[in-house]
């Protein structure tokens, strides 16, 4: 039986794999195909261990895989052969030229619309997957419907809102999908063929409808809210620490007001991830450039206190631990930016460690899932770092531990075992307020938690 559709996306990352392996899951009628430039990384998707670690997608990945779900490295094949392309390439910070450490760098981007036109003889449906500037799509439809072939390309967008770590949760039960397109004849078609993929298992309810601009907006818009939630708690995490309140309790208050909601209101060490920085720094940049400084300015604000938590954290390091760390060991718990993901971009992990390593602290590193990223992520500076699977050893002997990412698993380990083998004193900084801070004050520990008074035994 032939496939109903053709599915191509492009790019097989954090968003391109888990989001067509959940399409071609729960579509055994389409087939899905997913491209990418790095043989590698197609080689794990089709051998394993898949290239990212994310709760249950092995599962889902395995229902489909060679069956309706293929990983291939022959983009141009699969451009010729796809009736609908997903483009999930990736979309970092610009590092050079104009807008550089704000603006979106487009370039793979731009290729890829590139590549898609000359391997094209047939009109083909785009859906930028992929988070980009409000209005991207219309440059994308510039390069792809100027062509002599006279094919005509429907761009929609389709931004993704998963969050890692709980992508196949959010994948199978989306709070919404979000589809725009153009408001014309050709664009409406485009859309509701894009609607009858999602609705083989998403309720109509959960899928929105919008215009093409307000759709690209609405992702950086949602990630900028998110991070500014974090950004706000933070803030007020700082006055806690110096007035006795306690940020667990105040963001409680907060957070039973329905206006305000409990989502988002735990006080850390910062955000990471690939995304937020990014993107918000992305409508820092779009805003300056239609002349909006007081907008542009607000939501810098908002990566601005970020880093300013992450300093404040090792700066609290440094007070409290009689203003030296140098050839003191350091154990990091978690490197990953959160828990149940093994990625690392961004996280306030790399910020610590840096920081640290400058101040000449011997640094172990332990998670249970990222020590491969953060080794890569640290390699310029790896004769100063050890890499440790199991925390009991590497809290071995270390005069402070700082717990960077909430794996469930720190909470659960033996603490007093832990306090007998380390440099007395002991310090505990719980950069996700995790712990129970009492009981390891009473074991012994000196602690110092996010927006609460410390608890010192000196
Ligand atoms: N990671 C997330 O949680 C998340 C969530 C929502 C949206 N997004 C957005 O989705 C997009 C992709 O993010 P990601 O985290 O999956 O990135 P990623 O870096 O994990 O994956 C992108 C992939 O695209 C491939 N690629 C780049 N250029 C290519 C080309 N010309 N042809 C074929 N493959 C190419 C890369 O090799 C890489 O494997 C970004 O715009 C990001 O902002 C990410």
């Amino acid at each position: 039986m032939p496939f109903e559709k053709n599915i191509l996306c492009i790019g097989a990352g954090y968003v391109g794999g888990p989001t067509m392996a959940m399409i071609a899951a729960k579509c055994p009628q389409y087939k899905v195909v997913v491209v990418d430039i790095n043989p590698e990384k197609i080689r794990a998707w089709n051998n394993g261990p898949l290239p990212i670690y994310e709760p249950g997608l092995d599962e889902v990945v395995n229902k489909a895989r060679n069956k309706n779900l293929f990983f291939s490295t022959e983009i141009e094949k699969g451009i010729k052969e796809a009736d609908i392309i997903f483009v999930s390439v990736n979309t970092p910070t610009k590092t050079f030229g104009q807008g550089a450490g704000q603006a979106a760098d487009l370039q793979y981007w731009e290729k890829t619309a590139r590549q898609i036109l000359a391997q094209s003889d047939r009109c083909k449906i785009i859906v930028e997957k992929s988070t980009l500037p409000v209005r991207t799509a219309e440059a994308m439809e510039r390069i792809l419907n100027n062509n002599p072939k006279g094919l005509h390309f429907e761009v929609l967008s389709n931004p993704e809102f998963l969050a890692e770590g709980s992508a196949i949760r959010d994948l199978e039960k989306p709070d919404r999908v979000l589809i725009g397109s153009h408001e014309t004849p050709e664009g409406l078609q485009a859309r509701r063929e894009l609607v009858e993929i999602y609705a083989n298992w998403v309720a109509k309810e959960h899928i929105i409808e919008s215009n093409i601009w307000s759709a690209e907006l609405s992702k950086l818009t949602a990630n900028a809210f998110l991070a500014q939630r974090i950004s706000s708690i933070n803030s007020i995490s700082a006055l806690c620490e110096k007035t006795e309140a306690d940020i667990n309790e105040v963001a409680y208050a907060i957070g039973t007001d329905s206006r305000i909601g409990p989502h988002f209101l735990k006080a850390s060490v910062g955000f990471g991830g690939s995304c937020f920085k990014k993107d918000i720094l992305n409508l820092v940049y779009i805003c300056q450039s239609y002349g909006l400084t007081e907008v542009a300015a607000y939501w810098e604000s908002v990566v601005k206190i970020n880093e300013w938590q992450e300093k404040r954290f090792v700066q609290n390091m440094l007070a409290n631990m009689f203003n030296t760390v140098a050839g003191k060991k350091i154990a990091l718990f978690g490197f990953a930016f959160k828990a149940h993901t093994g990625d690392t971009r961004e996280s306030a992990a790399i910020y610590v460690t840096r920081w640290l390593a400058d101040e000449n602290a011997r640094i172990v590193i332990t998670d249970p899932q990222a020590l491969d990223n953060a080794k890569l992520d640290l390699a310029d500076i790896k004769e100063k770092i050890e890499f440790e699977t199991d925390p009991y050893r590497a809290a071995q002997g270390a005069h402070a531990i700082a717990l960077l990412t909430e794996w469930p698993l720190y909470r659960s380990l033996d603490y007093a075992r832990i306090l007998k083998t380390m440099a007395q004193p002991a310090f505990i900084f719980d950069g996700r307020n995790i712990l129970d801070h009492p009981k390891l004050f009473k074991m012994g520990f000196n602690v110092f938690a996010i927006g609460k008074a410390a608890l010192k035994h000196f």
